[in-house]
């Protein structure tokens, strides 16, 4: 119930929210653990990962999924975690340092809609979760995740229902798939309209 209210109270703030971008209160707010009632992390992320993987988690906020991609890959991989804000990331790392597994985290602060010249390439899996809603040119994002994968790397695109409607959602798809990403199969995710993306089919 407690896990309701609180991503209903999340989803309701980002409804309102005129500029379209999450407030740093509201990703204190997404890293509560009441929230791996409905959305658990391992369960959504867990079964794309390996160790030595090399992933990135693009609009990371304080790693709310950040943190168990880490300990999946373990320390011969890497989690490339991107924001524009870096109020998010500096709480992100303090998060990782507590939870010790800063070493795999690489935070990446970027500029936004402007340039992706600073993500990683060769990347084998990639976590867009409720971040493509706030990215203005939805199109140049994909193109420059689809670019940086690996062949037959994954892409888990999810955006929340609640301020995403299935038309929007289609819509993103359709710059997904004009990128180079094919659809694999629809995700059942609590509360999210989510599709799991590859960069060859496989
Ligand atoms: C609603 S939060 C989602 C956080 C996280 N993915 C989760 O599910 O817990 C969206 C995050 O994306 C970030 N963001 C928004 N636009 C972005 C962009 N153009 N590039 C990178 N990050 C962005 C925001 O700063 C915010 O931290």
């Amino acid at each position: 119930m407690l896990c309701i209210t609180i991503l209903t109270i999340i989803f309701i703030v980002m409804k309102e929210n005129k500029n379209h971008i999450c407030p740093v209160w509201v990703g204190r707010l997404m890293v509560n653990p009441l929230r791996r009632l409905g959305q658990h992390p391992d369960k959504i992320v867990g079964s794309y990962l390996e160790p030595g993987m090399k992933v990135m988690d693009f609009g990371c906020a304080m790693g709310y999924f950040s943190i168990p991609m880490a300990r999946k890959v373990g320390e011969k991989g890497v989690v490339y975690c991107v924001d524009i804000q870096e109020k998010m990331l500096t709480q992100l790392m303090k998060r990782a340092k507590r939870k010790n597994v800063h070493p795999i985290i690489k935070p990446t602060l970027i500029p936004g809609n402007n340039g992706y010249t600073d993500l990683p390439d060769q990347l084998d899996f990639v976590l867009l979760f409720a971040v493509v809603h706030e990215v203005p040119d939805k199109k140049k994002l994909f193109d420059a995740i689809s670019e940086r994968m690996n062949e037959g790397g994954k892409v888990l695109f999810a955006e929340p229902s609640g301020r995403v409607n299935a038309s929007q959602f289609k819509d993103s798809l359709g710059y997904a798939e004009s990128s180079g990403l094919i659809r694999v199969a629809p995700l059942k995710i609590y509360r999210s309209h989510a599709m799991l993306l590859s960069k060859n089919g496989n």
